[in-house]
């Protein structure tokens, strides 16, 4: 059975790495890659991610070509993720052949064949930082990943578009849609409750006396943006499908699957409307079901490109 102990959400976020490189819609991106190589061929893009974690997105954005220059700043309320950012990314970035200087204390500059970025990681809350830069309008491209289902969405999107030049571009994506599957059946009835109270618990949850997230804030967002004038270039599903392969779980998603059912229970452990007893044999059913493979993870998401008005 799977260690308690060993939870980690540094790991978590590696092993959701090749998750999310499955799930990101390819449309999506392609039409953002295709705009920064028209629209950034000459200026390297200034590039702010905001909720980075332990920077996969950044290693992505290379890895996946989105970009040879760049000055790309990362910011993650959590100082240990921005600590593992840190330690992962020369390892990461000397394995696929660039060069890494240290630059500055928080700075990170990667060269070599043609590529020259610059990468700033910065450990703070995301609207202590904007409040900070409000009305910089300083960047190109804004990036968050797996984030704006935690926040306030209709709240974060203008903080967020002070922040971006007129004209610059919105890359928001695996951002949760409603619907949590998990097969096989344990009880169809049990299944379905503990998905529906999972689910209330992202929309209950407040932080500093605020809303902080959304389960379906991937079908709200297009009107959140209508109400922001806010053009969605382009926006697709962006499922994480996960399951077993004749030799196993890939990478380190067996880990990742863990995290998920240690999470809902968790999150759900102290739910009146379940009997505890009945509910952590459910959850020692579903990492069982992990420990045999069997185990299938399904979760709606969505993605968006968007552009803010030119004016
Ligand atoms: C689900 S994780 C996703 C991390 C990363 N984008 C990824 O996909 O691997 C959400 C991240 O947002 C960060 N976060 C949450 N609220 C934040 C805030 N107000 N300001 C900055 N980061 C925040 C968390 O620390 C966490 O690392």
């Amino acid at each position: 059975m799977f260690d308690e102990s060993n939870y980690s959400f540094a790991r978590y976020l590696s092993s959701k790495k090749s998750v999310d490189n499955r799930a990101l819609n390819r449309v999506v991106w392609q039409r953002l890659q295709s705009i920064i190589a028209c629209e950034h061929s000459g200026k390297p893009p200034a590039i702010l991610e905001i909720g980075a974690g332990i920077g996969t997105m950044f290693e992505r954005s290379l890895e996946w070509g989105l970009f040879k220059k760049a000055y790309y700043t990362a910011i993650d309320a959590m100082l240990e993720n921005i600590l593992e950012a840190r330690a992962r990314i020369p390892g990461w970035a000397y394995n696929v052949s660039y060069r890494v200087e240290e630059i500055a204390d928080d700075e990170l500059k990667l060269s070599g064949s043609g590529t020259d970025v610059t990468l700033k990681l910065e450990d703070g809350d995301f609207f202590d930082f904007a409040m900070k830069n409000h009305g910089s309008y300083a960047w190109d491209l804004i990036i968050a990943n797996a984030f704006l289902d935690l926040v306030d969405a209709g709240r974060t999107l203008p903080i967020t578009l002070d922040l971006l030049k007129p004209g610059g571009l919105l890359y928001f994506t695996i951002n949760f849609d409603g619907a949590t599957v998990l097969e096989p059946e344990i009880d169809a009835e049990f299944d379905a409750l503990v998905e529906r109270l999972y689910h209330q618990t992202m929309d209950d949850r407040m932080i500093d006396g605020s809303i902080s997230g959304d389960s379906k804030t991937g079908r709200h967002f297009f009107e959140i943006a209508r109400r922001n004038g806010v053009e969605i270039l382009e926006s697709g599903s962006s499922d994480w499908t996960v399951f077993a392969e004749k030799g196993g779980y890939r990478e380190d998603e067996s880990y990742f699957l863990h995290f998920i059912i240690h999470t809902m229970y968790c999150a759900l452990k102290e739910r009146p409307e379940l009997e505890l007893h009945r509910f952590k044999r459910w959850i020692e059913e579903r990492h069982s079901q992990i420990e045999n493979g069997k185990l299938v993870y399904i979760a709606h998401q969505l993605d968006f490109l968007c552009r803010k008005a030119d004016t």
